[in-house]
């Protein structure tokens, strides 16, 4: 690990806890004050593409639960590992886990193909959903979810690294956020806090 990879992993660490504190102050801010809270506004209208093909949007997903988490393909760790703790979170589940659709929305359309997200999400679970579209689609549902993204490293060629935010969102039956599970969260925490619902 060279110097200017850990720098940038801890840049992406810091990004995210500032993202996720933030995201717990608008929490506690909104209830102490009785006013709606900002954290209802994460999330929003969205139309991507499908690891088929198929052209959706948020509407085609309402009166289930969503898990959503955002990164690349070629990712080399942590993108992974929160896709793999995602799916084993709905492992542990058991049958309510058929009541939320867990969805991998990619934050690098460019070599984030149709083509290529269809082999990865297989990867993980049989029912996740790979999401990608154009740069302005994708920089619409990022910008929704307050996800930060960026291209990191030698960007002049096809072999460059994205900085992202790492957090996987529930999202209600009604499309509204729910609760943010910050990285490192247990499969087993993850399902635990699912389990009480809403589905
Ligand atoms: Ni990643």
């Amino acid at each position: 690990m060279n110097t200017s990879r850990v720098i940038r992993v801890l840049a992406g660490t810091l990004i995210g806890l500032v993202i996720a504190v933030g995201i717990v102050w608008w929490q506690i801010d909104s209830a102490s004050r009785m006013v709606p809270s900002p954290a209802a506004a994460v999330g929003g209208p969205f139309t991507l593409t499908d690891h088929t093909g198929k052209t959706v949007t948020d509407a085609d997903f309402r009166d289930r639960s969503l898990l959503i988490y955002f990164g690349y393909t070629f990712c080399p760790d942590v993108c992974p590992t929160e896709l793999a703790t995602m799916a084993r979170a709905l492992d542990e589940l058991g049958p309510a886990a058929d009541k939320v659709v867990p969805l991998f929305i990619s934050v690098d359309p460019k070599r984030d193909t149709v083509a290529h997200m269809a082999d990865y999400v297989a990867l993980f679970h049989p029912r996740l959903v790979g999401l990608t579209g154009t740069p302005e689609q994708v920089a619409a549902v990022a910008k929704a979810y307050r996800v930060y993204y960026a291209k990191a490293g030698d960007t002049s060629g096809d072999d460059y690294l994205m900085d992202h935010s790492s957090f996987v969102y529930w999202m209600g039956p009604d499309g509204k956020f729910v609760a943010v599970f910050p990285a490192g969260t247990t499969a087993v925490q993850m399902a635990e806090k699912l389990r009480a619902g809403p589905f």
